[in-house]
């Protein structure tokens, strides 16, 4: 009798979180979850800056990986992608309820986060997003002039506003480090459901990851190829060619790329894969229907180099930077 009633409130609990999706779904602090695997839509620098966006790029990409089984989308307002990204979702047929979708708050947009927030609305075309992330805590001047110095203790309380009006269902961050996270849990009212980092085969986040299970904050994980596609000799392995990955990738018929995210699925980070190829997309959530033995994930584990493929040194003399400092920082890629 007991076993019955147990086993009808189990199914009811999963019921709950049926999205039709490929990925199962991880459960985040403030009673949602987040689908374990999603796509990420930004596309990059070219000699101008961010890249601009042609027409239907993004949009295409979000519709093809809703279709494939996808549930979970990250965009920012600094892709400038998020009209695509809407339009996307709308065109894909998938209830707007099955999707995850993730925004970012822009770094010139910090005091305003409720304001900024409804804009991305309204360029996505949608009443809420599931995800709302402070995208980093370097903040600039709202005209992009300089650095304006704001501390993201007050930024937060916009997060935790925006969360209270429902325009976001969870509120997180990005590319904070363990103290600046320390900081904000001993002075906010809603602590952070997520932290979006860089995580991958080179650099393994360890000491987040440990900080963060502690703490009940899901890591998203961005970059999740680190340097397997680098065409440079400099970063560290493994390459897609890297005849570990590749043995494992043989063992069970699947692809490289897909061993580098299967291993950060069952780690229990959340990687959000960017692709704008119907193939690569349609392989890349392809992750759910085999599982490495934990000697292969600890073989996996050992290319850890804490090497950033992503690493804004240009930044270093904002007093919010949260890497390490060098002694010559990289160029802006962001051109102010
Ligand atoms: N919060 C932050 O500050 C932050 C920073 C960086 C990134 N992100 C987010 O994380 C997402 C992913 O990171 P990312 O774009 O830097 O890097 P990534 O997803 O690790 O790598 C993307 C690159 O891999 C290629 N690719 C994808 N799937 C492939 C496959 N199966 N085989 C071969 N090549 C493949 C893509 O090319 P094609 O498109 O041609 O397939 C693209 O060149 C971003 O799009 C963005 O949403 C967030
Ligand atoms: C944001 O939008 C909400 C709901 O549409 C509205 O009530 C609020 O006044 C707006 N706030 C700002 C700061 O634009
Ligand atoms: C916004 O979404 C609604 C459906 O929710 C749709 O009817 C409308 O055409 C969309 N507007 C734009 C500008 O895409
Ligand atoms: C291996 O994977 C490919 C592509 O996903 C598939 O078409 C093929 O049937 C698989 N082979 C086996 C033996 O499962
Ligand atoms: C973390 O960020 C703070 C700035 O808020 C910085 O002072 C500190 O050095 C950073 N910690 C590490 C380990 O880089």
């Amino acid at each position: 009798m007991l076993l019955v009633f147990v086993s009808i409130l189990f199914v009811g609990a999963l019921a709950d979180e049926k999205d039709g999706g490929l990925a199962f779904r991880v459960p985040l602090n403030d009673g949602t979850s987040i689908p374990a695997l999603g796509l990420g839509t930004f596309l990059g620098f070219d000699e101008n800056g961010v890249k601009e966006v042609e027409d239907q790029e993004v949009e295409l990409p979000v519709t093809w990986a809703l279709k494939a089984g996808y549930r979970m989308i990250d965009t920012a307002a600094a892709y400038n992608n998020e009209e695509q990204v809407g339009a996307g979702v709308r065109a894909s047929g998938v209830p707007r309820e099955h999707v995850f979708l993730v925004t970012k708050l822009a770094s010139h947009e910090q005091r305003d986060v409720v304001g900024a927030l409804n804009k991305s609305l309204e360029r996505l075309n949608m009443s809420y997003v599931d995800l709302y992330l402070i995208h980093t805590p370097v903040t600039y001047k709202p005209d992009h002039s300089g650095y304006d110095i704001i501390d993201y203790l007050d930024t937060w309380k916009g997060m935790e506003e925006a969360k209270k009006l429902g325009l976001a269902k969870s509120i997180g961050i990005s590319n904070f480090n363990i103290s600046q996270i320390e900081r904000l849990l001993a002075n906010c009212e809603i602590k952070p459901s997520v932290l979006q980092v860089e995580v991958n085969l080179n650099l393994a986040q360890n000491k987040l990851f440990d900080y963060c299970k502690t703490h009940g904050i899901v890591i998203m994980a961005y970059t999740p190829f680190g340097s397997l596609f680098s065409k440079e000799s400099g970063p560290p392995p493994p390459r897609a060619d890297d005849p570990t990955v590749v043995g494992l990738a043989q063992k069970y018929n699947k692809s490289t790329p897909q061993i580098a995210l299967r291993y950060l699925v069952q780690r229990g980070v959340v990687p959000i894969p960017k692709s704008v190829n119907k193939d690569r997309i349609e392989s890349n959530i392809n992750v759910f229907d085999f599982k490495l033995t934990d000697e292969e994930m600890e073989t996996l584990a050992k290319f850890n180099k804490d090497y950033r493929v992503v690493f804004p040194s240009f930044w270093q003399d904002h007093p919010y930077y949260p890497y390490e400092q060098v002694a010559v920082p990289a160029p802006d890629l962001f051109k102010g």
